[in-house]
């Protein structure tokens, strides 16, 4: 994948290493730089715990939290859909509504599993389980190389969608007033840019 998503996140992660202690006293143990948790490991890590979806599974807890808040972002956007209001996403996701019956089911099952592979895998969990092999976010997001994006994102589009994402974080136990919260803003704006294209 997916240069400039795995770059960008790579850099947050590294960039919020922090000191934990600060002294002028030699006598002292040094103080050492502690690496934050990574967003992975704050949202469960890879704490095996029974998968709720998938009876006699076992799933690692971030994978699990990551999947949740997917599905409700998707439960989201499909609202939003229905809705019909001007500005809805109806038009970006039309190959998609297009779709009928098992097919449809299907596939979105599969973005469901993307994008918690791709959260996952770019903010801490590189078990394997967690590979992310489809496009990259540039290509994902042109329908001249991905028939299933309907049309262009715009920056109101990507505003509309983070917010999306925020709510159902929210839902699923992470409040925005956390540093957790913040943390997971700061990796959807630093895809922005990749994604909206128009
Ligand atoms: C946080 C921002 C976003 C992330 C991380 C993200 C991530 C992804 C991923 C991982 C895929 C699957 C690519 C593949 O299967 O190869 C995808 C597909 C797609 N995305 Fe996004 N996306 C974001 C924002 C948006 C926005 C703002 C829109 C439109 C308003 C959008 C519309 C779509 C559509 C239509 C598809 C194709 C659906 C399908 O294959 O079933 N995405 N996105």
């Amino acid at each position: 994948m997916k240069n400039f998503s795995k770059i960008t996140l790579s850099v947050l992660i590294v960039a919020s290493a922090t000191l934990t202690s600060c002294s002028n006293n030699d006598d002292e143990a040094t103080p050492m730089p502690v690496a934050k948790a990574t967003i992975y490991e704050r949202l469960g890590g890879t704490k095996m715990v029974t998968d709720p979806d998938n009876p006699g599974m076992m799933i690692e807890q971030g994978r699990l939290s990551y999947r949740k808040v997917v599905n409700s972002t998707i439960g989201l956007i499909v609202a939003d859909i229905q809705s019909n209001a001007a500005g809805n996403l109806q038009a970006h996701f039309a190959p998609l509504l297009a779709e009928t019956g098992d097919t449809q089911a299907t596939n979105i099952a599969k973005l469901s599993d993307n994008l918690t592979d791709f959260f996952s895998f770019n903010t801490g969990g590189t078990n394997a389980v967690n590979t992310y092999s489809g496009l990259s976010m540039v290509a994902a997001h042109n329908p001249a190389t991905n028939a299933r994006m309907g049309t262009k994102a715009s920056n109101a589009d990507y505003t509309k969608f983070e917010g999306y994402v925020g709510a159902a974080a929210n839902a699923n136990g992470v409040a925005s007033n956390t540093e957790l919260y913040t943390d997971v803003v700061a990796v959807l704006e630093s895809l922005r840019t990749p994604i909206v294209q128009k």
